[in-house]
């Protein structure tokens, strides 16, 4: 990687890693405010800030956190925890008190942009936390626990968490994650699709490592692999992993780490929860004069 940098900005950007190993230094007030007013300054949709950062400090409440985040421990040792959530309930009480229309929950393309908004103010934190000294790593299997997060951070109606964040003053260097090259993520003009012999290579740049195939693991990848693509696709995937001798990094990603079948189970709940939460985008929008007509 090229170490010439033109600033200390890009320098910060391009050499960050996520640090999941803190100092007990506790950081400073001041410190905290100037990351904290950096993420409210991102952009966003319309400036209208559809979000809300709930910081963290009590270590009980920490404590907590852990076991809804799948027993991830340094989220207890982080001296700050940031949970940053879609809010359109701040709005939609401005739009109420001011007598002004509103439906931004039950519409798609405002979740949308509020999603973006919400993890652009994240970043922003991430960033200048970088450039205080402080390290910071996303945590985002919120997801798993939604509605335990919404008693124990008491969110309202309309507040969904969305991804956590830890900040403190990191103990060590955290090591740095590869990337793939800007080539093949940057498409200049249009889309260009590279070679399957272009697309495997950088992968095997950016993922040099191999997993080992023992019995117990070719029994669960084949598992998977019957479940998503049915019993030829697990025969293929083992016949493969037998002639290689190893579990590629994409078998190991899929098949054992984010389990295909598991990654696409669930969606109708988390629609019902999405619901639950105060948000409907997902379902057709009735005008006043329509609801009406239907409840007569
Ligand atoms: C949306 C999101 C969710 C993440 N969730 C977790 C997590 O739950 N636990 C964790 O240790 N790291 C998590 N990470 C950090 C990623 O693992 C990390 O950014 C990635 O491996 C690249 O490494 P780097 O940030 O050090 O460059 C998350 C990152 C993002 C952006």
């Amino acid at each position: 990687m090229n170490n010439e940098y033109p600033n200390e900005t890009i320098r910060l950007l391009v050499e960050r890693a996520s640090c999941r190993s803190f100092d007990l230094r506790p950081v400073e007030p001041e410190i905290l405010q100037h990351i904290l007013e950096a993420g409210i300054h991102a952009p966003n949709g319309g400036n209208l800030q559809p979000y809300s950062v709930i910081k963290i400090e009590n270590d009980d409440t920490k404590r907590r956190l852990v076991d809804l985040c799948g027993g991830q421990k340094y989220v207890a040792q982080a001296p700050v925890v940031l949970v940053f959530c879609i809010d359109w309930h701040r709005t939609a009480r401005w739009a109420d008190l001011e007598r002004a229309p509103f439906t931004a929950t039950s519409s798609f393309r405002a979740f949308w942009i509020s999603l973006q908004d919400t993890v652009l103010c994240a970043q922003n934190m991430v960033t200048a936390a970088d450039s205080l000294g402080l390290g910071s790593v996303y945590i985002g299997s919120v997801i798993e626990s939604f509605r335990e997060l919404r008693e124990i951070l008491e969110l309202p109606d309309k507040v969904l968490p969305v991804v956590m964040l830890l900040l403190g003053y990191p103990r060590g260097k955290p090591p740095r994650q590869k990337r793939l090259a800007t080539r093949l993520v940057v498409h200049d003009e249009k889309y260009r699709e590279p070679s399957d012999e272009e697309l495997l290579d950088a992968l095997r740049k950016k993922y040099p490592w191999q997993r080992q195939a023992t019995d117990e693991a070719l029994e669960k990848l084949a598992a998977v692999c019957r479940t998503v693509h049915g019993p030829q696709f697990a025969d293929e995937c083992v016949a493969r992993i037998r002639r290689d001798g190893f579990i590629s990094p994409a078998q190991w990603y899929f098949g054992l780490w984010y389990r295909a079948d598991v990654l696409a189970e669930g969606n109708e709940a988390f629609v019902d929860l999405m619901e639950e939460f105060g948000f409907d985008w997902f379902k057709e929008y009735h005008p006043f004069e329509e609801r009406e007509r239907g409840s007569r």
